[in-house]
């Protein structure tokens, strides 16, 4: 009597351990990782010694920051992938595509931009004028008062450089210049926005038609 008890005792047992075995192989397989962790493990392989630490930035040089609320807010997941696949001719940015030469897939990519999305907390309010026209000369000469000592210094990045020019909108150049990145040494240039420059909007929209010339 006392015998057969034991042995259901011990069937239960052994039946709970196979199961607990069996249940967390399925669900907490080490092999298996998420999207973002295998994006994760890739920017610190790839990104981390120019990117910094959780994409702070400036690391090396040039290199920008890429956790910030501003940038994350105007860049879509495309422009990031293009930007990482292509990487910027002319800059230190490397392509990492395969396609172009690089040692990243496409999927492998996705993930990156995942891990990025990650330091995405939110969105940040940037009005843009329905049309951003004005005189490129104009332009020219605020562009040389107000931005090429950071600019043409190395202090902050080529913002001339054509395969930038042609990777980003004209609302992300006007944006940017207008409401800066907090955090960084790129202050906001839109009058009432606090910064030291205070341009108004028709001057900032002549800034950008400058840049454009600069990519003929
Ligand atoms: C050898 C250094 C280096 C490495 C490695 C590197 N970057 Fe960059 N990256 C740069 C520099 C420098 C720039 C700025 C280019 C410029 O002047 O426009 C940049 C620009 C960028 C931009 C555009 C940011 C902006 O403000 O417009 C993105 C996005 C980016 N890098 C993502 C990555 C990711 C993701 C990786 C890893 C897969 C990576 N970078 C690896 C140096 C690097
Ligand atoms: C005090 C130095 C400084 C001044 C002055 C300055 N910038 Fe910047 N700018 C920076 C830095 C540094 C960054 C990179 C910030 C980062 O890490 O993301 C930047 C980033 C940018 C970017 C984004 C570049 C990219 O690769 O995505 C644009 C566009 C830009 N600046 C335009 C301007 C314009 C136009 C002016 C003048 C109206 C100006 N900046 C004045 C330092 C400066």
């Amino acid at each position: 009597m006392l015998n057969k008890k034991i042995i259901i005792i011990l069937f239960v047992v052994a039946v709970f351990f196979i199961l607990l075995i069996v249940y967390n192989y399925t669900f907490t397989d080490p092999f298996v990782k998420s999207s973002v962790e295998s994006g994760e493990e890739i920017y610190e392989q790839n990104c981390m010694q120019c990117h910094g630490e959780n994409g702070r930035g400036r690391k090396m040089n040039t290199a920008t920051t890429l956790n910030n609320q501003e940038f994350l807010t105007l860049a879509s997941d495309e422009l990031l992938k293009g930007v990482i696949s292509e990487g910027r001719k002319g800059t230190k940015m490397p392509s990492f595509h395969v396609d172009y030469g690089g040692n990243l897939t496409g999927e492998q990519i996705g993930d990156v931009v995942l891990y990025m999305r990650s330091w995405h907390k939110q969105n940040v309010e940037m009005e843009t004028p329905d049309k951003i026209t004005g005189d490129p000369n104009l332009g020219r000469k605020l562009y040389k008062n107000n931005c090429l000592s950071c600019h043409g210094k190395g202090v902050g990045p080529s913002v001339v450089n054509k395969a930038f020019l042609e990777q980003v909108s004209d609302e992300f150049l006007w944006d940017t210049i207008a409401y800066g990145r907090s955090d960084t040494a790129m202050g906001p240039s839109l009058k009432g926005t606090g910064g030291i420059r205070e341009l108004t909007k028709k001057e900032i929209s002549a800034i950008v038609r400058y840049l454009r010339n600069m990519e003929d």
